[in-house]
């Protein structure tokens, strides 16, 4: 799909279709649009669409009617909105349209040139099903949207940053036997030669070397050989990178902690945190900033067999610190440790780390927020910014001394699992004792990476977060 900017009229545009926008309680500039809209009871409710033929006075044959709801307009809405807006063209196999000029509330029209390309093209993903052919039907061609200035750049980053996510997304919706390790490794491997990355891959041998008992404790039990990936762009000199760490647990059984039967399809997606960091790195270098990341991925399967962890098995992890596995179901941490002591080598201005790492953190914010902890309160409120400018929410937590101690092991330094209260954020503790030496951050996206349901599939998040963040920090 191809978007631009233009100071064409509605009027005169001639591809198939323009976009005019209706709220409730406005009366469109165009009379006799108004009276079409009387004419058919349209409401302006947010994301609603009238589709007039042959309309007087236009050159297109069609005009789709938006509706935006109030009109203050808020960012929530017009996004809603536009996704609703993609249906609805593509339902009617319209191949170029022009959209009307619009105000959101609170945001300058970058932002709107920016979220229009990154909304509208997201809308349009795709999930490829194994073993057929997956031809786009009706696919959009052209989007032009009517503006008197030239920041065009912010359509090719918003298309940037939802290439990153469909990256993101279809690797979050591959199933288990396609998406193992060796493929994160390989993916990795072919955005290195497509953007000219620096990429390594360390093989079980190279990790044991380096005393990562903890994540090799995880990738015994499976077949599948783990890996550690790295993935560097420089695009800034020798600043100091940004360093982004994703969960690559390509599938979630629990181990010998095995969990129950339903849903279990859904641990595919336990490697969204390694898809969303792949995602963005994918933006990043699509749209050459003048920043240095670094993404780091563990990468593992985790199962149950006669080699696999045993509840009570005492582990060293790279940092010289004992773990006591008391269940191996709290995985995610046993990897990110030794990933977290491996970024030192980095040096890195900040780390982030994103994980599905907690079924708490949907009992505590539900499927609308990611969970944010961290050991850096300006790299909190930097996060929880991004966030809002990125429509891609985040929720901070506390970390404390007093939920830490849940950690305590007779038998290690510190067990895997903290009890039943407050999941989240002793999972978050059993982090930040790997993360002292730098800034650091943890975002825990159980929630919020994948939807549920009849609509399953992986949504690209925190993409537009993390994005939004290294933005910010050029
Ligand atoms: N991958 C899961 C977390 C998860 C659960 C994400 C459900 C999305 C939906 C993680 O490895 C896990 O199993 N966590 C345990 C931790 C517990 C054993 C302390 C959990 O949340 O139950
Ligand atoms: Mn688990
Ligand atoms: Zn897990």
């Amino acid at each position: 799909m191809d978007f631009s900017l233009t100071n064409q009229t509605v009027q005169n545009f001639d591809g198939d279709c323009v976009v005019l926008f209706s709220f409730l309680d406005k009366v469109n500039d165009d009379q006799f649009v108004q009276s079409l809209i009387d004419l058919n009871h349209f409401n302006a409710k947010v994301g609603k669409t009238l589709s007039l033929n042959f309309v007087d006075g236009f050159k297109v044959s069609r005009v789709i009617v938006l509706g935006l709801g109030e009109v203050t307009l808020s960012a929530k809405n017009y996004e809603k909105a536009l996704i609703s807006l993609i249906d609805t063209l593509e339902g009617e196999k319209v191949k170029s349209a022009l959209i009307e000029e619009v105000n959101v509330d609170g945001y300058d029209q970058s932002w709107i040139y920016r979220t229009t390309a990154r909304v509208m093209q997201n809308a349009t993903y795709q999930i490829e099903k194994v073993g057929i052919d997956n031809e786009q039907e009706n696919a959009i061609e052209s989007i032009a949207i009517q503006s008197s200035s030239d920041n065009a750049h912010e359509l090719v980053q918003g298309q940037a940053i939802a290439n990153g996510m469909a990256l993101t997304r279809h690797l979050g919706d591959l199933p288990s036997n396609i998406c193992t390790p060796t493929y994160l490794a390989n993916t990795a491997q072919s955005l290195a030669k497509e953007f000219g990355l620096d990429c390594e891959v360390l093989e079980e041998s190279d990790m044991s070397k380096l005393g990562m008992n903890s994540l090799l404790s995880v990738s015994k039990g499976s077949i599948e050989p783990p890996k550690l990936i790295s993935l560097s762009y420089v695009g800034n000199g020798d600043a100091k990178p940004i360093v982004l760490v994703g969960k690559g647990v390509t599938f979630d059984s629990g181990g010998i902690s095995l969990k129950p039967g339903a849903g279990m399809d859904e641990m595919k997606y336990d490697m969204c945190g390694a898809a969303s960091v792949l995602g963005t790195m994918r933006a990043v270098a699509e749209m050459k900033f003048k920043v240095n990341l670094t993404i780091v991925v563990p990468t593992v399967e985790n199962m149950p067999a006669h080699n696999a962890s045993k509840p009570g098995d005492v582990v060293t992890s790279m940092s010289g610190q004992t773990i006591e596995i008391l269940n191996t179901d709290a995985e995610g941490r046993l990897i990110l440790c030794d990933a977290l002591t491996y970024v030192e080598k980095f040096n890195p201005e900040v780390v982030i780390d994103v994980a599905t790492l907690t079924g708490a953190v949907i009992v505590a914010l539900g499927k609308h927020n990611s969970g944010l902890m961290s050991n850096d309160q300006a790299l909190a409120d930097g996060l929880i910014s991004a966030s809002k400018i990125a429509l891609d929410g985040a929720w901070q937590l506390p970390i404390e001394d007093e939920y830490d101690e849940q950690l305590k092991s007779n038998f290690a330094d510190m067990a895997n699992i903290g009890g039943r209260e407050a999941g989240t954020i002793t999972a978050a503790c059993f982090l930040a004792r790997y993360s002292k030496d730098y800034r650091w951050a943890h975002l825990d996206i159980a929630g919020t990476a994948w939807v549920s349901g009849s609509k399953k599939g992986a949504t690209g998040r925190p993409v537009p977060l993390l994005t939004q963040y290294i933005i910010d920090s050029v």
